[in-house]
């Protein structure tokens, strides 16, 4: 079974006709994309916003109505993936490099809706290397004082063009913590640090996590409270 395309086609529910939809990137958010495709196709009118040149890509090739930020003033929903998700549902993005774009339109989204199979979920975060984007200028100044920060960072390879690029033309540090007992605490430290443009934290953002599980079950997590 298809675990991402069984999560990311259960999160259309949550899209209605007249929605500015934020469009995540990765794996899952793939699915999701495709399935929103299949239900313009069919007369679901929208709007969305793209969290990456590869999303974007994808949404025109199924005419899905792709709108620029500077166009919209709201933002009704946006679906995306995870890397790793907490009890909190506080998580780890942006294993594909796509976590600035995605940050911005998750903090601007009236609700983000996170799609995982069960093997993202943690009971800490931290095991997945944290990606924080940097500019390439003075990397290595850089890259120090983020490892002065209790962490082994690297610079992420691609393997067919050298060093990783991201859309907005800067470096990935993959960085591993192993445990993050503190990811609001080491959020801010790590944008404090000239260079870092933003890191892969996502905290006190996702309204809802989507998790697919082996055996078929779908499960709703939901922010204490809400
Ligand atoms: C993209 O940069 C990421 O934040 C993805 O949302 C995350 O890495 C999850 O990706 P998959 O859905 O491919 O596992």
């Amino acid at each position: 079974m298809n675990l991402k395309k069984m999560v990311a086609e259960s999160a259309v529910k949550y899209i209605q006709d007249g929605m500015v939809v934020g469009l995540g990137s990765g794996t899952t958010a793939h699915w999701f994309i495709k399935k929103l495709g299949q239900m313009v196709k069919d007369g679901l009118e929208i709007k969305a916003g793209a969290t990456s040149v590869e999303s974007e890509v994808l949404a025109k090739e199924l005419e899905i109505p792709i709108v620029s930020f500077e166009e919209i003033d709201h933002i009704d929903v946006t679906v995306d993936g995870a890397d790793e998700v907490d009890p909190g549902l506080n998580l780890i993005k942006g294993g594909g490099g796509a976590l600035l774009r995605e940050k911005i339109v998750a903090t601007e989204s009236r609700e983000l809706i996170i799609i995982v199979d069960e093997s993202k979920l943690v009971k800490q975060l931290g095991k997945f290397p944290l990606p924080v984007e940097v500019i390439p200028f003075a990397l290595s100044i850089t890259q120090q004082k983020v490892e002065e920060l209790g962490c082994k960072a690297g610079i992420r390879v691609d393997q067919e063009n050298g060093r990783f690029k991201t859309n907005n033309g800067n470096v990935i540090l993959d960085c591993e913590f192993e445990k993050i007992s503190n990811p609001e605490e080491l959020t801010q430290k790590l944008n404090m640090i000239p260079g870092v443009v933003e890191n892969g934290l996502f905290i006190n953002l996702a309204k809802k996590v989507l998790v697919g599980y082996k055996n078929g079950n779908l499960e709703i997590l939901g922010r204490s409270g809400e």
